[in-house]
């Protein structure tokens, strides 16, 4: 079953610790983070304090998306802030085998992220050792953005390759998801879904949760 990971980039962050525990009851199974540099991409969010501070008032797994030009010398500060999964880009990275291993010997669940033109051929020879794979929906650095239909085919073309290999590993899509495109990349084979603007910009965040479930179980 899909998992919904609302992104608190569209939270209210005058009153952080609420929306999260809001989003927890709402029925949110991950929360998400996204860190940016200003570097990597053109805006600048958070960092582990922010990470910390979420952990200590929420029991749901923290999926740490690090948009950053040099993610290395952070992961162990990311891991101890309770990060449980660490997300980083394909394109920041020249050692990505060192970095992947790096992050699971801190105990934290690695996952790479491609931007939506960097081609699969990236996961050749890592897919094996992710615990996820990002596909962008967006170009990343900022919330709101219209979802790029182009990955599509890049999703279903991912999810035949984990199937292939026999692999458990999960397909996460970030950027523009919303009730009426969810069951379209369900569909495609995404398993983990990221919504920032769709959850925290609705009325009720426990009726939009379960209205994604819905379409990921039965999309139309
Ligand atoms: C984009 C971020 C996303 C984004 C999601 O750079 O990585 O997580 O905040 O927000 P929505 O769902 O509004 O596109
Ligand atoms: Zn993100």
């Amino acid at each position: 079953m899909g998992k919904i990971a609302p992104s608190i980039l569209s939270a209210d962050f005058s009153r952080l610790g609420e929306q999260i525990r809001e989003v927890e009851s709402a029925g949110a199974d991950y929360i998400h983070i996204d860190v940016m540099d200003g570097h990597f991409v053109p805006n600048i969010t958070i960092g582990p304090m922010i990470v910390e501070a979420a952990h200590s008032v929420t029991e749901l797994p923290l999926d740490v998306h690090l948009m950053i030009s040099d993610p290395d010398p952070f992961v162990d500060d990311f891991a101890r802030a309770g990060a449980n999964i660490l997300t980083v880009h394909a394109e920041t990275l020249n050692h990505v085998h060192r970095t992947i291993q790096h992050i699971r010997d801190k105990g934290v669940r690695p996952s790479l992220a491609l931007n939506p033109a960097t081609p699969l051929d990236v996961l050749d020879y890592i897919l094996d050792d992710l615990d996820m794979v990002m596909l962008m929906t967006v170009n990343p650095g900022f919330e709101a953005q219209k979802f790029i239909p182009e990955v599509i085919p890049k999703i279903e073309r991912l999810r035949e390759e984990i199937d292939r290999r026999g692999l458990d590993a999960d397909i996460e899509v970030d950027g523009g998801i919303n009730p009426d495109i969810i069951g379209r990349v369900a569909k495609a084979g995404a398993t983990v879904f990221v919504a920032g603007s769709a959850i925290f910009y609705s009325e009720d965040y426990e009726e939009t949760i379960r209205l994604m479930r819905e379409r990921i179980k039965d999309p139309e």
